[in-house]
């Protein structure tokens, strides 16, 4: 039996250790803070990845009602909300600035107006509290998220695809990327959300609260894609990139034709939006489909991947979409790929995946900065080490590959 003393030195460290603020002072804590377009988000992991506490406040809503995002807006939203959301993630940890380890902050690429109020609240924060400072680009964050979830060693091929991206990448490290392809326009996102804002989706009973993405999701469900049979974008094009902008103009000239044969005015809601919706949710999945197959095929022919478990990663806004992501699984079964994709919460911007990276780069000793040094916000960031000219060069043809999905 243990002497009265032991056991109580025993109870006191149990009930210590069930205490949240003693359980952060054991680990290396990390705040990560997001506002590189129209989510303002925080929260503080611990080293092994627990998200400990969190805060979201979506400006959706209203840029909804403005019809996309305005960079002054949006600026101004995060500037009101920075702080609560800070505030709301410690509190929810239980965790006192002065027991963090760093901050980490996106600081590239995104709106500037809106990674400004990120970086300035961030600068001051370390300066006050003494912490370290961990500079995030927000497309590795987005890229690294699936590793706080499972264990998906590097080095993995990426698709990202939110409403400012679409990238092709190897990663081969927390900060070692190379880059395949990206978009020669818009972002399919961006793509979807505008589509729908000219569909006037937001005058649609079940889609008023829903981003455009989810809008055309949820409409595509019950449509017919192939009453509009819309090209695929850059069929003669042998690379990775993307582009979306022409697939828009496809679109918009569909609507305006149906508008015309119904005799209605632009901002009445078309009899065909399910339709509209299907195919163009599906041109964007087998464009997606095609470029990441030539950039399997790249990876394989170069040895870029590992030959056992080769893995895709899938994330992003876009990411969220259940039929992109069975279209894309179509690819990786035939190129006996794994497909990895994170929840949608994931998916989408938030505090957590920086805080992930956060953590990531303190594990590796990588970019991690003193509290007082100057660190400007980049609005534009390459990602890795470009590569597309090589993916060009070697001008992959593809056998085709059936992609038939039900709605
Ligand atoms: O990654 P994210 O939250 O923000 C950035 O753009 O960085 O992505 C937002 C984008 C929006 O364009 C939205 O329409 C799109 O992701 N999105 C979707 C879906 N959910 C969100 N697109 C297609 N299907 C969805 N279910
Ligand atoms: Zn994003």
């Amino acid at each position: 039996m243990f002497p009265t003393k032991v056991k109580r030195l025993l109870q006191l460290r149990h009930t210590l250790w069930l205490c949240p603020s003693f359980k952060a002072a054991c680990s290396r804590l990390v705040l990560g803070i997001e506002t590189s377009c129209d989510d303002t988000g925080a929260a503080v992991m611990d080293e092994t990845g627990k998200i400990l506490g969190e805060s979201l406040h979506s400006q959706k809503e209203v840029h909804l009602r403005t019809g996309g995002i305005i960079p002054t807006v949006a600026q101004q939203l995060h500037r009101e909300n920075l702080e609560r959301v800070v505030q709301e993630a410690l509190e929810r940890s239980v965790v006192a600035p002065s027991q963090l380890f760093a901050v980490a902050t996106t600081v590239k690429p995104g709106l500037g107006l809106s990674l400004g109020i990120g970086l300035d609240f961030s600068r001051r924060f370390v300066r006050r509290h003494n912490k370290p400072f961990i500079p995030i680009h927000h497309m590795e964050a987005h890229a690294l998220t699936v590793r706080m979830l499972q264990p998906v060693p590097f080095p993995f091929l990426v698709l990202l695809v939110s409403g400012g991206h679409s990238l092709l990448a190897v990663a081969r490290g927390v900060d070692d990327f190379l880059l395949l392809g990206h978009s020669m326009d818009e972002a399919p996102g961006d793509t979807m959300d505008k589509v729908a804002r000219r569909l006037s989706l937001i005058k649609h009973p079940q889609c008023s609260t829903l981003s455009g993405g989810q809008a055309i999701e949820l409409l595509a469900k019950d449509g017919d894609r192939a009453r509009f049979p819309f090209r695929t974008p850059m069929g003669q094009t042998y690379d990775c990139c993307f582009s979306f902008a022409g697939l828009r103009n496809q679109v918009n000239m569909a609507i305006m034709k149906k508008e015309a044969e119904e005799g209605v005015e632009q901002g009445t809601l078309l009899s065909c939006v399910q339709d509209i919706a299907a195919a163009t949710q599906h041109t964007v999945a087998s464009h997606l489909a095609k470029r990441t197959h030539r950039a399997i095929v790249f990876c394989k022919e170069n040895g870029l991947l590992p030959s056992s478990n080769p893995t895709l990663v899938l994330s992003g806004g876009v990411a969220s979409n259940q039929y992109i992501r069975k279209t894309l699984s179509i690819i990786t079964e035939t190129t006996g790929l794994h497909l990895v994709c994170p929840p949608a919460e994931f998916c989408t911007d938030n505090g957590v995946m920086i805080a992930w990276n956060g953590v990531e780069r303190l594990r590796e000793g990588k970019g991690i900065l003193p509290p007082n040094v100057d660190v400007s916000y980049e609005p534009k960031a390459p990602l890795g080490v470009d590569m597309i000219a090589e993916v060009r060069a070697a001008a992959i043809r593809l056998p085709s590959i059936r992609i038939k999905i039900p709605n």
